[in-house]
C-alpha cells in the first residue's frame, strides 16, 4: 500500500463542554474533514465558533466527545497519554500568547531546550548546537541564547516561540492566531517566515485566524466555521465564496472604514442569542436568505468539483 496523502482524517467529530448548571455547549459539531500532507489549511470564523477547540482536539490536548481522528493512518482518538507521547513530538502548536507565555526567569536557550529535554538524551552541547541552528532558521542568532523575554521585542519573542515549536521536527503545526494582534509589517515578516519554514521542513499547517487577509496570504485551502460546523471549504479566498455567512464575513473584513463596517451588519440578521438551532441549518437565525427548508433540514456539505464545498440549501 502506498503512503497516504492525508495527514488527518476526521470523522463525525463532536466536542461538548458540560458545565454545571449551564446548558450544554457544542464547540464542535459533527465535523468531517481531511487534512492533506504539506498543505496550509486555513480555519476562519468568528470568535467562539470552535476553532481552538478543533486545533486542540487534533493534538489531543482536548478529548473529543464523539467521532474519530486518524493521524497518519493511526486512529488516535482514544490514545492514552503514554501512547500520545510517542507521536506528540510530531505535532506542535504556535499560539498568540506564545510570546508572553514564556517563563520570564528562563533564558531563550532553556525555553527552546525544554521540549528537547523531554524527548532526547543528547548532551547539552549537542542540544545547544541544534538550538543555535534553529535560532538561525527563524532569523535570530546565538547571541539570543542568554536573553530573557523582557529583553526582546514582540517579534523576536514570536520567533523564539516558532523555534521552540519546530525544535523537535514536527510534521504538523497548529498556528492558533499566531499573527493576530501584531502590527502589519511584523505580521508580514512572520507570515513570510512561516511560509519559508514550511517549505524547508515539509510542514503541514492548520492556520487558525479571524484575520481573513492573513489566511488568504498563506493558505492553500480555507475552512469557514460557524457555531462548531463547517459551512464552506474554499480552494482559495479569491474564488467565488458562496455561503451567506462567508460572504458577510468577507464583506465585513474588506471594509476598511470601521464605521461603514458597522453598517455591514445588515448582512447578518441580529439575534439576541446565538446558539445552535435544534434542527435545520446552523446559520438560519442570522441568514437573510433563510427559507422554510433551512429550519427543518440541515444542509449537507456538498461539492460540484470536489474542491469547493458549501453547506447551504441555496446551492443544493
Ligand atoms: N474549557 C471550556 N469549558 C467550557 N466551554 C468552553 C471551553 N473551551 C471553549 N469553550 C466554549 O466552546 C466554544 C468554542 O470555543 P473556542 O474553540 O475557544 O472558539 P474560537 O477559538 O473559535 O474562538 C465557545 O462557546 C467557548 O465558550
Ligand atoms: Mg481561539
Amino acid at each position: 500500500m502506498g503512503e497516504s496523502v492525508n495527514l488527518f482524517e476526521i470523522n463525525s467529530l463532536y466536542k461538548c463542554y458540560n458545565q454545571k448548571e449551564k446548558p450544554k455547549v457544542y464547540a464542535v459539531y459533527n465535523l468531517n474533514l481531511t487534512i492533506k500532507k504539506r498543505e496550509t489549511l486555513g480555519l476562519v470564523g468568528e470568535s467562539g465558533c470552535g476553532k481552538s477547540t478543533l486545533g486542540k482536539m487534533l493534538l489531543k490536548l482536548e478529548q473529543p466527545t464523539r467521532g474519530t481522528i486518524i493521524f497518519n493512518q493511526q486512529d488516535i482518538t482514544n490514545y492514552s497519554f503514554n501512547q500520545m507521547r510517542k507521536i506528540r513530538n510530531g505535532m506542535q502548536m504556535i499560539f498568540q500568547g506564545n510570546a508572553n507565555a514564556f517563563n520570564p526567569y528562563f533564558p531563550v536557550e532553556q525555553i527552546i531546550r525544554e521540549p528537547l529535554d523531554n524527548y532526547s538524551h543528547e548532551s547539552k552541547e549537542k542540544k545547544r548546537e541544534k538550538i543555535v541552528a534553529m535560532l538561525e532558521k527563524v532569523g535570530l542568532n546565538k547571541t539570543y541564547l542568554t536573553r530573557y523575554g523582557h529583553e526582546m521585542s514582540g517579534g523576536q519573542r514570536q520567533r523564539v516561540g516558532i523555534a521552540r515549536a519546530l525544535i523537535l521536527n514536527p510534521e504538523f503545526v497548529v498556528c492558533d492566531e499566531a499573527v493576530s494582534s501584531i502590527d502589519y509589517a511584523l505580521k508580514n515578516q512572520i507570515l513570510t517566515l512561516l511560509t519559508d519554514l514550511k517549505k524547508q521542513f515539509g510542514l503541514t499547517y492548520l492556520f487558525i485566524s479571524h484575520d481573513i487577509a492573513a489566511v488568504n496570504k498563506i493558505c492553500d485551502r480555507v475552512i469557514v466555521m460557524y457555531l462548531g460546523n463547517i459551512v464552506e471549504i474554499i480552494p482559495n479566498i479569491n474564488d467565488k465564496v458562496q455561503h451567506p455567512y462567508t460572504k458577510a464575513l468577507l464583506a465585513a473584513t474588506l471594509i476598511p472604514d470601521p464605521r461603514k463596517r458597522e453598517k455591514s451588519r445588515v448582512l447578518f440578521k441580529e439575534t439576541e442569542e446565538i446558539k445552535i438551532p435544534e434542527k435545520g441549518c446552523v446559520f438560519q437565525n442570522r441568514c437573510l436568505y433563510a427559507q422554510q427548508v433551512c429550519t427543518i433540514e440541515p444542509p449537507a456539505l456538498v461539492s460540484k468539483d470536489n474542491e469547493h464545498y458549501v453547506a447551504c440549501h441555496l446551492y443544493q
